[in-house]
């Protein structure tokens, strides 16, 4: 099968919707470059005369970084844009920045962007690729992506596992993005969270809700930890960091509930000691953490490969 009919389409915008198969070949191509990545030689010319922009318009560490080096490996020139230093600061809208950027002839669009549907909105107005890196509390794609892979590579596989979802499903688009992506590949999800941080009728999501963690983490086999997301919390959704910490922190006692060989997940960045007990975040016993970050160089790689190979074809 070539690059282009793997994933047959312009954009990754997000998990939902996407084929079982598409979502898998995505994540065997991701798998070779895992291998890729850990070897001396590294540097290929797969996206060479191709130029690739990161425009966030949030705070990121792992995913610019992770794209910037996934397009630098891969022989594309990569272009970070300060938005705080562009002319965005003068006022300049989202969509007349991203046809300004179009005009020269970009091939991949990487944004972040706080406002849900504001990635889409973007790529409906520009004929380079686009991939959201995250938009609002709606999608990021490449996280479930990397995810899975990280599942996938330590457990053999994705259907059948029971994976609880815990924290702050509410303004998650982690959350969201992890539970498309579960569903579709066949794993059972659970969200594990007090009433304030869930979604109204959660249950729509195709997962079995809980409010108490000892029961939501009864023999799972995943146990993916959410960040309390303050930023994007306008009054009071949770008592106090103690009390959070208290009933939904992940600690080793909690832990206790899932299977023995149970991994734990975070996206990142961490709170330690709000959403999880800090020696339990390093421990490479359990945590595979650091494996996430890893995993999301090679399906940011991926990625910005079938995509780019898809440039030329008209998917509308
Ligand atoms: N997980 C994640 O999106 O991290 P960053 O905000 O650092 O990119």
């Amino acid at each position: 099968m070539t690059r282009e009919t793997i994933f047959p389409h312009r954009h990754l915008l997000g998990i939902q919707g996407l084929a079982p198969t598409e979502i898998s070949a995505l994540l065997d191509l991701s798998d070779d470059y895992v291998d890729k990545n850990r070897s001396a030689d590294r540097k290929m010319t797969t996206l060479r005369g191709k130029t690739v922009i990161n425009l966030f318009f949030e705070n990121s560490t792992r995913t610019r970084t992770s794209f910037e080096l996934a397009g630098k490996r891969l022989g594309a020139d990569v272009i970070n844009m300060q938005v705080s230093a562009s002319s965005v600061a003068k006022g300049e809208t989202l969509i007349d920045t991203a046809m300004t950027l179009n005009a020269m002839h970009v091939d991949v669009l990487v944004v972040r962007h706080p406002d849900s549907g504001a990635v889409k909105l973007l790529s409906d107005k520009v004929n380079c690729a686009v991939i959201n890196g995250g938009d609002g509390s709606h999608e990021h794609p490449t996280q479930a992506l990397l995810d899975a892979l990280t599942i996938r590579r330590r457990k053999g596989h994705l259907d059948g596992l029971t994976v609880a979802i815990c924290g702050d499903v509410l303004h998650s688009r982690v959350a969201r993005s992890n539970i498309h992506l579960l569903n579709t590949m066949g794993a059972q999800v659970r969200v594990v969270a007090p009433r304030t941080l869930l979604p109204s009728q959660a249950e729509r999501l195709g997962v079995e809700v809980f409010h108490d963690m000892r029961r939501g983490l009864a023999d799972v086999d995943i146990v993916m930890m959410l960040r309390v997301q303050h930023e994007r919390m306008l009054g009071s959704f949770i008592p106090s960091i103690r009390e959070y910490f208290h009933f939904f922190g992940l600690d080793y006692e909690k832990l206790a509930a899932a299977k023995p060989d149970a991994l734990i997940m975070h996206p990142g960045p961490m709170n330690r000691g709000v959403e999880i007990d800090s020696d339990l975040a390093d421990d490479v016993e359990r945590s595979v953490i650091r494996e996430q970050v890893e995993m999301g160089v090679a399906v940011r790689m991926a990625c910005l490969e079938v995509l780019t190979a898809n440039l030329q074809k008209d998917f509308r």
